[in-house]
């Protein structure tokens, strides 16, 4: 289609079916948060490259520096499944309370270690919103 810009192949794509199992999926994961000091609850879902899911929540701690959120939570388990070659598709996050919910900053350069292209979906202020990491984090780290 004249005018339509093609994906590049570094720009991962989803298909619809996969934007609601990571919607949903994210949905679903915040009813694990440990968030007795917030009351924030989050949940995350990650779609990797090798086609798997992952899940996390926010996990707070008494100490309250020491709080995963949710984003991380799921990003560490697909590392921890799948090793040092897990690159990151999409993710999702989502909070109870509903309200607008982007990655913070630390979870922003996570998710671009692992993906600089990985679409994030969350929930901003009219809807849905769908960024791309390297949107959402310009000039990230790169070591
Ligand atoms: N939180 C997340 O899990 N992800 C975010 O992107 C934003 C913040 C959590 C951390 C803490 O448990 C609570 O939300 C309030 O900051």
């Amino acid at each position: 289609m004249p005018g339509k810009r093609s994906a590049a192949p570094h720009e991962p794509q989803i298909t619809a079916e996969q934007r609601e199992a990571l919607l949903h999926g994210a949905k679903a994961a915040l009813v694990r948060s440990y968030a007795p000091y917030s009351k924030f609850s989050v949940g995350a879902a990650m779609l990797s490259e090798a086609g798997t899911f992952y899940y996390g929540c926010n996990v707070e701690n008494a100490s309250y520096g020491l709080t995963n959120c949710a984003e991380r939570t799921a990003i560490f388990s697909a590392v921890a499944a799948e090793g040092d070659r897990m690159r990151i598709r999409a993710i999702a996050v989502w909070s109870n309370p509903e309200v607008p919910c982007s990655p913070c900053g630390a979870c922003r350069q996570v998710i671009f270690e692992f993906g600089p292209n990985a679409i994030v979906l969350f929930q901003g202020q009219n809807g849905v919103q769908e960024l791309r990491a390297s949107e959402l984090l310009p000039s990230g780290f790169v070591f």
